[in-house]
């Protein structure tokens, strides 16, 4: 996934997972019994924006949702499992996050992972716009740098397609760019020596692998990953509330480079991106990094529509 170059002067900053806001949106997660899934529900069950919580998945989703439903906080959970039931999982729904896919094992790029999680992608998509064509989609299934566009070719396919509710969710690049910061100095506003500048910026953009690593064969990121979807999907949430200020950054639709699409901070509202903020003034570092992917990601996008318009 390529996220947004991590500037650390412009992090921002660490915030809690909690709030006093209330409605009653109704979330669906599809890939809910997964190692990124589980957890992530839990965090989404535990939240007061939540009102129903969908649980779809090809396996195990009845345990996960019984588990779940004995919490006592207000969310009412159901559980969908199969391709049967994901319609009946998907209607009515305000927000759908998809964690749904295979992971990297050690060795592999994201990229691996397209042939696999492209069908996915594309058959969860094809479900979202039968069935709830107004819903945020908040996709976490890799490769992000192709399934959004995939994402974003499926809906025009039903002519539904609305740029401003379809998100990549990056957002665990930025929730490693303030870990990593914090670690070596804590107050804002930071500056680095280029040395260090560069390490850090390296060790942010291969922090997967250093889990992937880690984790020697389990899987990837799944619980910092669950963390940050949550934390995602609560702005949007609070933002559909009428919150105002509300910014994450995400991989979206955009102008802002000579990629159709690109990870930026973005203004959200209730009806999803309200303001691109764009990559702001870059220093020449940065600029560097940023046409050093150009190239790869352009690749990944066209990847992502052939895909779609090769579909039977
Ligand atoms: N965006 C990011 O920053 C980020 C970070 C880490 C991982 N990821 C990606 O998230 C995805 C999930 O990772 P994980 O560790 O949870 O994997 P996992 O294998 O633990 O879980 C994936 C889940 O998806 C389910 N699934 C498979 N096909 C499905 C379908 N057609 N419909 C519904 N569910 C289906 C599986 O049954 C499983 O429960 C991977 O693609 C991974 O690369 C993204």
């Amino acid at each position: 996934m390529f996220s947004r170059i991590a500037r650390p002067t412009l992090c921002i900053a660490n915030r809690s997972l909690t709030t006093s806001s209330q409605n009653n949106a109704k979330v669906a997660v599809l890939g809910a019994s997964g190692g990124i899934g589980q957890p992530l529900s839990l965090l989404l069950k535990n939240s007061p924006l939540v009102g129903e919580l969908s649980l779809f998945d090809i396996a195990h989703t009845p345990g996960v949702a019984a588990d779940l439903s004995h919490i006592e906080t207000r969310a009412h959970v159901t559980g969908y499992m199969g391709p049967d039931q994901l319609n009946a999982a998907l209607k009515g729904c305000d927000v759908v996050v998809i964690p749904a896919g295979v992971p990297r094992k050690p060795g592999m790029t994201r990229d691996d992972l397209f042939n696999t999680n492209a069908t996915i992608v594309a058959t969860l998509a094809d479900a979202v716009a039968r069935n709830c064509p107004e819903a945020m989609i908040c996709i976490i299934a890799n490769p992000v740098n192709s399934t959004i566009p995939i994402t974003s070719e499926v809906m025009k396919k039903y002519g539904v397609y609305n740029p401003n509710r379809v998100f990549g969710v990056t957002t665990l690049d930025i929730v490693r760019a303030n870990a990593f910061v914090a670690e070596l100095k804590a107050t804002p506003k930071v500056e680095f020596p280029a040395d260090q500048l560069s390490a850090l910026t390296a060790r942010i953009q291969d922090a997967g692998t250093e889990v992937v690593k880690a984790k020697a064969g389990a899987g990837s990121a799944t619980l910092s990953m669950a963390y940050a979807g949550a934390r995602f999907t609560f702005s949007v949430l609070d933002a559909m509330n009428g919150k105002e200020g509300v910014v994450e950054c995400a991989y979206v639709r955009s102008e802002e480079t000579e990629c159709k699409y690109f990870s930026t901070p973005l203004l959200l509202g209730k009806h999803g991106i309200e303001k691109n903020l764009g990559l702001g003034k870059l220093s020449a570092f940065e600029e560097n990094l940023v046409a050093d992917a150009i190239g790869e990601l352009k690749g990944s996008i066209k990847k992502g529509e052939d895909f779609v318009a090769n579909m039977k």
